[in-house]
């Protein structure tokens, strides 16, 4: 490992509602490691954005308010100046403006450091679009997790549900797609598999059979030595 990595690291990127916040966490239980929700960082900005009455144009605004952004993430909660805003970011309409805003290399520059300082022995498994090639290009084990866009909004639609949000699943199908689009041919940091990347499909996969995948690709790196 070099001076980039001083912990171990894994990465798992994908596409929205992949599955992979879920992989990650029961990933770095399983290893006792940290994790590192990155579309979170996106989604706090955007929720503090909205919350100040921002354009979504507003370049420079938003770009301030992801600097400026006082988060804290005690125990799984989620607080944004001490409110606890854990449901309030998985909204649709605040994930679509997260990922209007994550097309600004401003903002993107913004929270750059915040999400290497989540970096920490004896290591992290971090979630995101950007986390193999950009944030952590040096991580011994990089993931790119799919899974058809049909199963993507079976599981975004029952996870609303379930946080008690009133959801149509022909809007969901459609919201996703208009995100791949966007996520994927943004000029800064697109939503792509870094070359090293092994990709895992999970379509036909349920989670403690993806959460094995990666486990047994991490040993067969020799990290869990
Ligand atoms: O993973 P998520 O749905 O919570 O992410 C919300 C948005 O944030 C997503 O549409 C794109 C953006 N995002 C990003 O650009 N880079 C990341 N590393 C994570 C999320």
């Amino acid at each position: 490992m070099n001076k980039q990595t001083p912990a171990a690291v894994i990465t798992i990127d994908g596409p929205t509602a992949s599955g992979k916040g879920t992989i990650a966490s029961r990933v770095a239980q399983h290893l006792g490691w940290d994790v590192l929700d990155s579309g979170a960082l996106y989604r706090l900005t955007a929720l503090n954005a909205l919350r100040a009455g921002l354009h979504a144009e507003d370049v420079e605004g938003v770009a301030k308010v992801a600097r400026e952004l006082d988060v804290a993430f005690p125990d799984g909660r989620i607080l944004l100046e001490g409110d606890d805003v854990s449901a309030a970011i998985r909204q649709e309409n605040v994930g679509n403006l997260a990922s209007r805003i994550a097309s600004y290399p401003q903002v993107r520059e913004a929270l750059l450091q915040r999400q290497r300082d989540f970096l920490r022995p004896p290591g992290l498994v971090a979630d995101g679009r950007d986390m193999g090639t950009v944030i952590f290009p040096d991580a011994p084990l990089k993931i790119f997790l799919v899974a058809a866009v049909e199963a993507r909004a079976e599981r975004r639609y029952k996870q609303l549900r379930e946080k008690g949000f009133s959801v149509k699943m022909t809007d969901l199908l459609e919201d996703i797609l208009a995100r791949d689009a966007r996520d994927s041919n943004r000029a800064s940091a697109p939503l792509v598999a870094a070359p090293d990347a092994i990709t895992i499909d999970s379509s036909h996969l349920n989670i403690d059979q993806t959460v094995q995948a990666v486990l047994d690709l991490w040993s067969k790196t020799g990290g869990a030595k």
